[in-house]
């Protein structure tokens, strides 16, 4: 055994599909696959089959969160270019604004005449987040370039994407990225050998991989993206994008931590640091987890927590195991049980600076 303790992470990229789409995940479940994962705090994106592009449906949303989450969570707002009442309205009660600039799951898709003016009506301190793949991440950076207003890169996954993100950081401007545990440990290799398993947005490129693991000094944020969905629906003829990950991003990375391609400081600066910085997100020093540095195990989809029941990773061998998460001074899981009732978790907002 060599039980270190780390503080409770928090994952800023995560799909929990409740209201709308429970049958993939919900407030519970995807909260409880969170802590069991090592995460203490997740902020949900706003593509639920209603997206959240109003003050009403935010509202229902929170609500609804209230009643079934074991950890805290917060909420981003989204928008198609035709809400910007909406979107002062809802500021106050979210950690960002995040915008699809490519086609995903749901059709939330804003072309370039929209982001421009969104970049000019957001008028917030709080960052937009981008889905802006190769084509359309240009267009962001000159956005906030003419702005000043912040902007985070989620799920980098191109040389080019990371490239402009760099450039963008070196000329001072407030741009941040995140990556995902799927691009960081998937080849391109593995993702067709797992078919519509390892079918995301973006996509897992030849190289990319191997390129992100040298340039990871330039990453602020490690993101899971998770984004359930279940087994029938990616076996079916038209399967959904996305992929679990909120259980295994951290088995990873503290495997990545035993091979030494990353230190345990780097991973709580990615996975707890520069979030908390980043969104301004309120952490509890009662909040912690105990994980295990030497204990090996297989991922197994029977083990899993989420909904979704099902990982691109199952079946690797992992070495660092979650064995006790704390919030608040409560212990909420130990012994892979969930220890707390529904509604434990806390509905947060960022505070302000
Ligand atoms: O693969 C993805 N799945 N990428 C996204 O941008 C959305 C997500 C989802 O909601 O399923
Ligand atoms: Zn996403």
């Amino acid at each position: 055994m060599a039980l270190i303790k780390l503080p409770g992470l928090i994952d800023i990229h995560v799909h929990l599909r409740d209201p709308g789409q429970t049958y993939k995940e919900d407030f519970y479940t995807g909260t409880s696959s969170a802590i069991a994962g090592g995460f203490i705090t997740v902020l949900d994106m706003p593509n639920n089959k209603s997206p959240i592009t109003t003050l009403e449906r935010l509202r229902i949303k929170i609500e609804e969160a209230k009643k079934r989450i074991v950890c805290d969570v917060g909420f981003y707002a989204g928008s198609l270019g035709d809400n910007f009442l909406e979107l002062k309205k809802m500021e106050p009660f979210v950690f960002g604004l995040k915008l699809y600039l490519n086609k995903t799951t749901g059709n939330y898709l804003i072309d370039k005449e929209i982001l421009t003016k969104i970049f000019d009506t957001w008028e917030s301190k709080k960052p937009i987040l981008v889905h802006a793949e190769s084509d359309i991440i240009d267009e962001v950076i000159n956005n906030v370039k003419r702005t000043g207003q912040k902007a985070h890169v989620c799920h980098v996954s191109t040389k080019y994407e990371l490239a402009a993100v760099i450039q963008a950081k070196e000329n001072k401007l407030p741009v941040t990225c995140g990556v995902t545990p799927h691009h960081l440990f998937l080849s391109k290799k593995e993702a067709v050998k797992l078919g519509s398993f390892a079918l995301m947005k973006p996509k897992i490129e030849e190289g990319f991989k191997t390129y992100l693991w040298n340039k990871l000094k330039y990453v602020d944020v490690i993101e899971s993206d998770h984004a359930p969905h279940i087994v029938k629906e990616k076996k079916s003829v038209n399967p959904p994008f996305g992929v679990p990950g909120l259980e295994t991003t951290l088995p990873l990375l503290l495997t990545a931590v035993s091979e030494k391609k990353i230190s345990i400081k780097r991973l709580i600066e990615m996975c707890f640091a520069n979030p908390k910085k980043i969104f301004n997100i309120e952490t509890d020093k009662n909040s912690f987890i105990e994980v295990d540095l030497n204990e090996e195990y297989i991922i197994d989809n029977k083990k899993l927590i989420t909904k979704s029941g099902w990982s691109p990773f199952a079946d690797w061998k992992v070495k660092g195991k979650v064995k006790k998460t704390i919030i608040r001074g409560v212990t909420v899981f130990e012994n892979d049980k969930i220890l707390v009732n529904k509604s434990f978790g806390k509905f947060i907002k960022p505070i302000l600076n």
